[in-house]
């Protein structure tokens, strides 16, 4: 016969398990302001921020960081792994500023975070670029050289992550670059720069596997989305876009040995005023590369200039030899109910290489309406004939080379 426990005993042993489950679920916080952040926007909060990061990171346990609510000037901020935990909540609340004079960052972006398996971004937080210096300094079209400047947050070898509800504003450069991640989800982001701010591409994807970007709304200068060589499986769904320069892959064929762009999926974005919709583009006379299995389907186009462009002939500030083919083969592409207003008459040019034509692109559902007075939408193509099917307004491949 076992001793039986009396009520008081029960009703303690069920709170110190509630106490401990509820205590495993939080992890240990470390706040901000107990390790000396000021959160006066004025003095620089990046040694409190940083060692909260550092406390948070050697926890054993699951462990968040927190910044409440208020401004917090900070420098370089790179939060570097690897934890002890497979658990580590980044919570901002407030909003962190970068100071504005690019010089003051030394680093190549502002804020990193590198290394971290099970990290976890949220609360509701901004990261204020504050780019309007960087933007008047901004030579990347005259000089080629575009890496001068930092990155609002990059996300660099991240593996089992989930980034959400967190603005970034103003970025001086790239608003969130990803590179070498695996398995990382992005939700309800926000970002957010003027039509006319230098190279702020919003998210830009590079050399990652299973990146998923969830509800995004982006307002920018440059590209929303882009991805870069080594982008595979990567699932888009629910951005809005614009101003911007829309949904790009690549640019791609500039460098020797990049890795193939494979499996990509975009749907149910809505464009707005955006210089291309989706766009695929290869730099000519490029090394052999790869983009395979990328499809897009249930687009929504406001007055977007391009809706639809596969450029292999894509040579901005005309840094290139035009008359070599691009070598990076393009296939099994598919475009799929894509509706809504076009701003040139040209809405749907496929400019395929010459050395590599694009193979088994399949065209389907297009609706897009010109809303100026030159004529009626249209399509271009060259080195491509794609399958079609479904209602295609314009018709596809109007004009053939
Ligand atoms: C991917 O990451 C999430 C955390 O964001 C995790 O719950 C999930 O188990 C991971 N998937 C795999 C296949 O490891
Ligand atoms: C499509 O995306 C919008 C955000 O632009 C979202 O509100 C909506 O729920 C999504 N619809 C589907 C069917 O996923
Ligand atoms: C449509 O786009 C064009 C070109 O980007 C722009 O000049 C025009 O103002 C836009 N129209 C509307 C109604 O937003
Ligand atoms: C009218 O559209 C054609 C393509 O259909 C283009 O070549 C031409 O430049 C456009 N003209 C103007 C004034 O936009």
């Amino acid at each position: 016969m076992g001793s039986k426990m009396n009520l008081t005993d029960a009703v303690t042993f069920l709170l110190v398990v509630l106490l401990a489950t509820a205590s495993r679920a939080q992890g240990t916080d470390f706040n901000v302001k107990h390790t000396g952040a000021k959160a006066n926007g004025k003095s620089d909060d990046s040694q409190a921020i940083l060692s909260s990061w550092k406390q948070a990171c050697q926890s054993p346990g699951p462990s968040t960081v927190v910044i409440p609510k208020g401004t917090y000037l900070a420098g370089s901020l790179q939060f570097q792994g690897p934890c002890r935990s497979k658990s580590i909540d980044f919570q901002v609340q407030g909003t962190i500023k970068a100071p504005a004079d690019p010089s003051q960052i030394k680093t190549d972006s502002w804020v990193l975070f590198q290394n971290v398996d099970g990290l976890s971004v949220s609360g509701g937080g901004t990261f204020d670029g504050q780019g309007a210096v960087a933007w008047s300094q901004n030579d990347c079209a005259k000089t080629g050289k575009c890496n001068s400047l930092p990155i609002n947050l990059a996300f660099t070898s991240l593996t089992n992550s989930k980034i959400q509800d967190i603005t970034s504003l103003d970025s001086k450069l790239f608003h969130m670059n990803i590179i070498n991640c695996n398995n990382v989800t992005f939700k309800g982001i926000t970002i957010t720069a003027p039509e006319t701010s230098l190279n702020t591409d919003g998210i830009h994807i590079g050399r990652s596997t299973g990146v998923t970007i969830s509800g995004a709304n982006i307002k920018t200068g440059d590209d929303c989305v882009s991805l870069g060589d080594g982008a595979q499986q990567i699932h888009i769904e629910g951005v809005t876009c614009g101003p911007g320069h829309g949904i790009s892959i690549g640019s791609l064929g500039k460098y020797q040995n990049e890795e193939p762009v494979i499996g990509v999926t975009a749907r149910n974005c809505t464009l707005t005023n955006t210089m291309n919709g989706i766009r695929v583009k290869t730099w000519p006379a490029s090394p052999s590369g790869v983009a395979s299995d990328l499809h897009f389907e249930d687009f929504t186009m406001n007055n977007v200039s391009t809706p639809i462009l596969i450029d292999q002939q894509y040579c901005p500030y005309n840094q290139c030899q035009q008359k070599i083919p691009s070598k990076v083969k393009i296939s099994k592409v598919s475009f799929k109910n894509i509706r809504g207003t076009t701003a040139t008459a040209m809405a749907v040019r496929l400019v395929c290489s010459r050395g590599v034509p694009c193979q088994g692109v399949d065209v389907g559902d297009i609706n897009l309406k010109y809303t100026g007075k030159n004529g009626s939408a249209t399509s271009e193509c060259s080195n491509v004939k794609p399958t079609t099917s479904g209602q295609l307004f314009p018709k596809i491949c109007a004009e053939s080379s």
